[in-house]
């Protein structure tokens, strides 16, 4: 586990952090987990790159390596956990038949209540890493982005998202978000219900860029 060993955290938070990636190989499939540290290698790029808060940096790495943690539990359960909690996500009926989306709400809750994790930015990062939301703020931002571009994924404009990535994480956001948007379409898919409120947040947020338009 080098990756951890050259985190910027404390060993304190290291030894936190090596007790979950242990938690999340031996419960998730290979491909899952590496994705999972993947995700959290990406995001300590990231946070050293923008030069986030000591605490916010250790956040980013608890809720990237444990992100997906609530893809250990099938759909059925992942359904129940987001229902019995429903007050505290921002969803409608429709939502729920959305598969994809209910490890983020369900893993969120899955590691309050079972892994005893009640610090606000990393439950709020983990339950809306797959949908995003409105007025994100820089930890939502880093896991939400590395999930979507870490060393394992390979899709067309990859190079360039990662390129902004260091440059310009609201652009990057905007970016990502747009990549997403059209991936939905293309596939058929339905879109989570807050998706168009969340995306002219963005725009109304961060649309001013115009460094390198891509569509
Ligand atoms: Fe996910
Ligand atoms: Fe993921």
């Amino acid at each position: 586990m080098d990756y951890i060993d050259k985190l910027k955290t404390g060993e304190n938070e290291k030894n936190i952090i090596r007790n979950y990636d242990i938690l999340v190989k031996n419960d998730l499939d290979t491909n899952l987990y590496q994705h999972s540290v993947n995700t959290l290698k990406y995001a300590a790029i990231l946070a050293e790159k923008h030069d986030v808060s000591f605490k916010d940096y250790s956040r980013i790495c608890i809720a990237s390596v444990l992100h997906d943690y609530g893809k250990k539990l099938d759909i059925g359960q992942q359904r129940e956990i987001v229902l019995k909690n429903k007050k505290e996500v921002k969803i409608k009926p429709g939502d729920l038949e959305i598969d994809a989306l209910l490890h983020g709400f369900s893993g969120a809750f899955f590691i309050r209540d079972k892994l005893g994790i009640y610090d606000r930015k990393i439950i709020e990062a983990v339950k809306y890493h797959t949908t995003g939301k409105s007025d994100m703020n820089m930890v939502d931002k880093i896991v939400y982005i590395s999930d979507k571009i870490e060393d394992g994924r390979q899709y067309e404009d990859i190079d360039y998202l990662r390129e902004i990535s260091l440059k310009n994480i609201d652009l990057c956001l905007l970016e990502v978000y747009k990549n997403n948007i059209i991936y939905i379409i293309k596939r058929n898919k339905s879109f989570y219900s807050q998706t168009f409120n969340i995306w002219n947040n963005i725009c109304r947020l961060y649309g001013g860029f115009l460094d390198g338009p891509r569509r």
